[in-house]
């Protein structure tokens, strides 16, 4: 049953029973100079998720990317991304389910302390019941963004016994399947609302604060310049985390962030 057949959405839909990567896929038709495409997929055999870890993508899940050709500065590419989850958190909660954001874009079930026990995840979701996974593709130049795409995974009606450590899904935080096709809809909606303009894009950041999880508390960031712990106060354009740590103020732009006890 193909998830995406009869799919509302504000793109042209292109729909997969089974392909590699949704997001492989999209990146294919950037270089033949697609725009506005959304690639849905019901199986995925080869998905990717962040820092070249590997994204568990059977069927049940929502599985899809987004291209587009934003007439916006590369810098403030991480928006879209953020944009994304905020999108996620959006169709996760019409459904039901009370979804967080951990920083930058983990979509969560809880606020992601560790539990006692809880292993750290593979997920890179450590101890958080993780949701869903964004991954950010682009190419372009400094002034402006060629291709975009946003790769989103959505563990929808799969039973976690089957995803790695740490994960959860729809169906299991709200005991029933989830209707795929309204949530895609709703995700992709939601998602084309927040992009739609440069000023559309201003309303991201406020939108990602009202959902976030990992903001008040105490973070541990593995940035690409070392660890950074302290307080998490903030996220900035175009997407930076705030710390305060005990020796300052810091801004991370990237890396694998744990929220920490206390
Ligand atoms: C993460 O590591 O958290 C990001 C996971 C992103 C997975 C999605 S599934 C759809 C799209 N296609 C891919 O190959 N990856 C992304």
């Amino acid at each position: 049953p193909g998830i995406a057949f009869g799919l509302d959405a504000p793109y042209s839909v292109e729909y997969h029973d089974r392909v590699g990567s949704t997001n492989e896929r999209a990146r294919e038709l950037a270089g033949e100079d697609a725009a506005d495409v959304a690639v849905v997929a019901n199986e995925q055999t080869g998905s990717r998720g962040r820092l070249d870890r590997e994204w568990v993508a059977p069927s049940g899940g929502v599985w899809l990317s987004v291209l587009t050709r934003p007439d916006v500065p590369t810098a403030r590419a991480p928006l879209f991304t953020l944009a994304a989850a905020v999108a996620t958190t959006d169709a996760a909660r019409q459904a039901g389910v009370d979804a967080r954001i951990k920083w930058p874009n983990d979509v969560l079930v809880g606020d992601g302390t560790p539990e006692e026990s809880a292993p750290a995840s593979d997920l890179g979701g450590r101890g958080g019941r993780k949701l869903a996974g964004i991954l950010t593709e682009m190419e372009g130049e400094a002034d402006r963004v060629g291709w975009l795409v946003v790769g989103v995974g959505v563990n929808a009606n799969l039973d976690p016994e089957t995803l790695p450590a740490g994960a959860t899904s729809l169906s299991a935080e709200r005991g029933a399947p989830v209707d795929r096709r309204r949530f895609a809809a709703t995700l992709l909606e939601r998602y084309a609302e927040l992009t739609a303009s440069p000023g559309a894009l201003d309303g991201v950041l406020p939108a990602w604060r009202e959902r976030a999880s990992t903001l008040g508390r105490r973070v541990r960031v593995e940035a690409a310049d070392g660890v950074v712990e302290g307080t998490a106060v903030d996220v900035a354009e175009p997407g930076a985390l705030v710390v305060d740590t005990d020796e300052g103020r810091r801004r991370v732009h990237a890396g694998d962030c744990e929220h920490l006890r206390g």
